[in-house]
């Protein structure tokens, strides 16, 4: 027999709880907007650089030319891995998820950074991840294919430089342009799983690697970052724009969630896609992909028709990502090197004025019983 305690109301998934207050971004599903420190993220993507967006989410102010210039040079100083990390990385298993490798790599930093945590230290520690988590993933992705490590360069931006070491050469502007969109648009989303995990952490006065450690554990489920990846092994399964609403009609049948659509908060569309979807429409202009657009926006009409679900921000990521070259298990940990910034903004933000994140549950176990004696 089991009991169940008297209510409170169980709110599973936490659905609709307001846990804290927060000044670092608003999202709105009403207006349909995201705010990061009062600016419209589309604007940001239009005028500013993932940096000038890194000052803002951390500080809470865009960076003045000193400011950027400053903060530029220090990332660009911080980009490089010793040898023990690089030996670290080549010696993790090809056959894990590179999130998995990218997990560790932070855990390895971590080892080696005993600096207190104060909130000095933790601005450092966020910068180096910042700058240091771009030259993990560049290398993951280049020994998964048989080649060799391709340095920084120091003359060269963030999102070049990104390119640079993982294919050893800078793509088209746009298409440079539409990867730098790509990380304002992820770097931040209130009290979303994984930074609500990263704040868990933080609130028991754990270190701030641990809790960011934690939030790549927490991106990388499907139904958060790993959308990205499974949008495109999605896209890859249907046979061209003609098949899209056949494949999805077996998919819904089949009782399949249909990876890149819904959102807990946004019901009416993701404030964010339109912007990743014109940066994606530039690309597919470059390359000539028109087909897999053409399946990308088939899908999207018949599952609007079928569910009345929208996109949300994986679903233009995924085939932009493809495009630009990266492998499909390399899309989760870019989502990683742009959402660092959010996760230690709401580290730092958690630890200014903390309380213990410690939810109740209501018991639905058996009731109490005797332990029988042997
Ligand atoms: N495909 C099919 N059905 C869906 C989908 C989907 N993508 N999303 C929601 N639904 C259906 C559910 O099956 C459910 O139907 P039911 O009431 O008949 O059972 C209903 O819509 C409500 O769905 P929930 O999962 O309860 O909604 P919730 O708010 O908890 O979920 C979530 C949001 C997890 C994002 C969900 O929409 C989903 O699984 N989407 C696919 C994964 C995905 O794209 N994740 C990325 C999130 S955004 C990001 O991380 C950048």
């Amino acid at each position: 027999m089991t009991v169940t305690d008297a209510p409170p109301e169980v709110h599973k998934g936490l659905a609709g709880v307001v846990a804290d207050t927060t000044a670092i971004s608003k999202v709105d599903s009403e207006t349909n907007s995201l705010l990061y420190r009062g600016y419209p993220v589309q604007d940001l993507c239009a005028h500013r650089g993932f940096l000038d967006v890194a000052h803002l989410l951390w500080t809470g102010e865009l960076p003045d030319a000193t400011a950027l210039a400053a903060l530029t040079e220090r990332e660009r100083a911080l980009r490089p891995i010793d040898r023990s990390l690089q030996a670290l990385l080549m010696a993790t298993p090809t056959t894990c998820h590179p999130m998995d490798t990218l997990r560790t790599a932070v855990s390895w930093l971590g080892s080696e950074d005993v600096r207190e945590d104060d909130a000095g230290a933790n601005a450092t520690k966020s910068l180096r991840l910042l700058a240091a988590l771009p030259t993990v993933v560049a290398i993951d992705q280049r020994r998964r294919r048989g080649q060799d490590p391709i340095a920084p360069d120091p003359s060269l931006g963030y999102s070049e430089n990104f390119f640079h070491m993982t294919f050893g050469e800078v793509p088209a502007p746009e298409v440079v342009r539409a990867f730098e969109v790509s990380m304002i648009l992820y770097a931040e989303h209130s009290f979303n799983a994984s930074t609500f995990t990263a704040r868990v952490v933080t609130s028991t006065l754990s270190d701030l690697y641990s809790a960011v450690v934690a939030g790549i554990g927490a991106l990388k489920g499907p139904l958060h970052g790993g959308a990205n990846e499974a949008v495109m092994h999605m896209l890859a399964e249907i046979d061209g724009p003609e098949a899209a609403q056949a494949w999805l009609a077996e998919a819904l049948a089949g009782k399949r969630k249909i990876m890149g659509f819904g959102h807990r908060v946004y019901k009416r569309g993701d404030s964010r896609v339109p912007t990743l979807q014109r940066s994606l429409e530039e690309v597919v202009e470059l390359t000539g992909a028109h087909d897999l657009l053409a399946t990308h926006t088939a899908l999207a009409t018949a599952m609007h028709r079928e569910k009345g679900l929208h996109p949300n921000l994986d679903y233009p990521a995924g085939p932009l990502y493809h495009l630009m070259g990266f492998d499909i298990p390399m899309f989760t940990p870019l989502f990683v090197m742009s959402r660092i910034t959010g996760w230690t903004a709401h580290i730092t933000e958690q630890l200014a004025a903390n309380s213990l994140i410690r939810p109740l549950a209501t018991y639905q176990g058996p009731a109490r019983r005797e332990v029988p004696a042997r």
